[in-house]
C-alpha cells in the first residue's frame, strides 16, 4: 500500500486547516509556542512532502534540500514570502504558496488603527491615565492631527495599500500613491505619482504596504525620510525592512518627522533596548496585521488548500512559483526514470 503523503505544520492553526489536510495526508503540528529552530526544522522537514510555514520560519536551500527530493510544496500562511527561497525550490521543482486576498481588509484595519493611535495619541494618554498623570482637563493637552483634509501617500498600490486608501478616502483624506505603474483599475480620486519624491513631500500621513524584496530593502532611509514634513506621520504595515529603523529613529528624534505606527519592525521581536522603544511619539505593535480569529482561520484553510491541491496534482490556488511545477522534484524525477526502466524491462520480456 503506497504510504500516505506527510505534511508538517509549523505552529497550531485552525482546526479547519487540519481537517483538511488530514484528508490528503498524515499531519504534524508543531506544538511550541515557540518557532522550530534551525536544527528542528531541518530535522521535521527530512521527511515530508509538504510543509505549512509561517512567516517566522525560514524556509531556505538547507530546508529545501534535506528533504532529497521528496518535498513538493511550502505553503506560507502570510501573503508575504520574503522568508522562503522562491529561487532555489523552483530551481528543485518545489512549489510555494501565500496568502493573498484573505488578510487584506483585516491588514488595513490595523494600518488604520496605527493612524489614528499616533494622530491622536491614544497609547500615551492611555499610559498616562493609567499612571495617574492625567489630573486636568486643558484646552492644549494631547493635540493630535485630524485625518479629514489631510493627505495621505500610500506606498505600494497592491491589495493591502487600496484598501487602506479606500478607508482613508472614507475619512475624507486626499489620497497619492506611488506604485512602479498607476492602476487603472481603482475608480477615481487616487492621484498617482510617478516619482516616490512627491509621494513623500506632500504627506501628512505615509502608509507602506510594499512587499519586501532586494529592491524595496531599506526604501526608506535618510534621504526619503529629509524630504517629508517635519509634522508627518509614517505607518508600516509590510515588513520592517523596507524602512531602515535607525535613519527612522533619528529622524524622529530630531523632530524631522512626527510619529510612527509599525506592525514590522527589523529586527522581530525588535530588542527591549532599540532606541525606537525610547520615543513616546512611536507605536509599535506585534506584528498583528493579519490577526484576528476570522483572518487567521482564514489564511490556515488557504495554505492547507494549497497543498492539497499540489498532493492531489490539481491547480494550487495561490502559487507564487507555478514554474515550478513544470520541473519535476528530483524524486519524481527518480519515479519517472524507475517507471521508464520498468517500461523497458516489460518491452524486453514480451
Ligand atoms: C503577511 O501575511 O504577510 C502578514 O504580515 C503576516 O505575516
Amino acid at each position: 500500500m503506497l504510504e500516505k503523503p506527510r505534511v508538517f505544520v509549523t505552529r497550531k492553526v485552525d482546526e479547519a486547516a487540519i481537517a483538511l489536510l488530514e484528508t490528503v495526508a498524515a499531519v504534524e503540528v508543531w506544538l511550541d509556542y515557540k518557532a522550530p529552530s534551525k536544527v528542528e526544522m531541518l530535522s521535521k522537514a527530512q521527511d515530508v512532502d509538504a510543509i505549512l510555514a509561517n512567516t517566522e520560519d525560514r524556509i531556505d536551500e538547507d530546508v529545501l534540500a534535506v528533504s532529497n527530493g521528496r518535498l513538493k510544496v511550502v505553503a506560507n500562511m502570510a501573503v508575504g514570502f520574503d522568508n522562503l527561497d522562491v529561487i532555489t525550490a523552483t530551481r528543485l521543482g518545489i512549489a510555494m504558496s501565500n496568502t493573498p486576498g484573505v488578510l487584506t481588509k483585516t491588514t488595513a484595519e490595523l494600518g488604520f488603527a496605527l493612524m489614528m493611535a499616533v494622530s491622536r495619541q491614544i497609547v500615551t494618554g492611555d499610559r498616562d491615565v493609567r499612571d495617574g498623570k492625567w489630573q486636568h482637563w486643558h484646552p492644549s493637552a494631547y493635540l493630535g492631527v485630524d485625518l479629514a483634509g489631510s493627505t495621505l501617500s500610500v506606498i505600494g498600490m497592491g491589495k493591502i495599500g487600496f484598501e487602506f486608501a479606500k478607508r482613508a478616502k472614507a475619512f475624507e483624506m486626499r489620497v497619492l500613491y506611488h506604485n512602479r505603474s498607476p492602476r487603472k483599475d481603482i475608480g477615481e480620486g487616487f492621484e498617482y505619482c510617478e516619482k516616490l519624491e512627491t509621494a513623500l513631500e506632500q504627506a501628512d500621513f505615509l502608509c507602506i504596504t510594499t512587499p519586501l524584496t532586494k529592491e524595496t530593502h531599506h526604501f526608506i532611509g535618510k534621504a526619503q525620510l529629509s524630504l517629508m514634513k517635519p509634522a508627518a506621520i509614517l505607518i508600516n504595515i509590510a515588513r520592517g525592512a523596507v524602512v531602515d529603523n535607525i535613519a527612522l529613529f533619528e529622524a524622529l528624534k530630531e523632530g524631522r518627522i512626527a510619529g510612527a505606527g509599525l506592525d514590522v519592525t527589523e529586527p522581530e521581536p525588535i530588542p527591549a533596548d532599540h532606541p525606537l522603544l525610547t520615543l513616546a511619539n512611536v507605536v509599535i505593535t506585534p506584528h498583528i496585521g493579519s490577526a484576528s480569529q476570522r483572518t487567521r482561520r482564514d489564511m490556515a484553510v488557504l495554505a492547507a488548500q494549497n497543498i492539497k491541491a499540489r498532493l492531489s496534482g490539481e491547480p494550487m490556488p495561490s502559487c507564487v512559483n507555478p514554474e515550478a511545477m513544470t520541473r519535476k522534484t528530483q524524486r519524481e524525477k527518480g519515479e519517472e526514470f524507475a517507471s521508464h526502466a520498468l517500461d523497458a524491462e516489460l518491452d524486453e520480456e514480451v
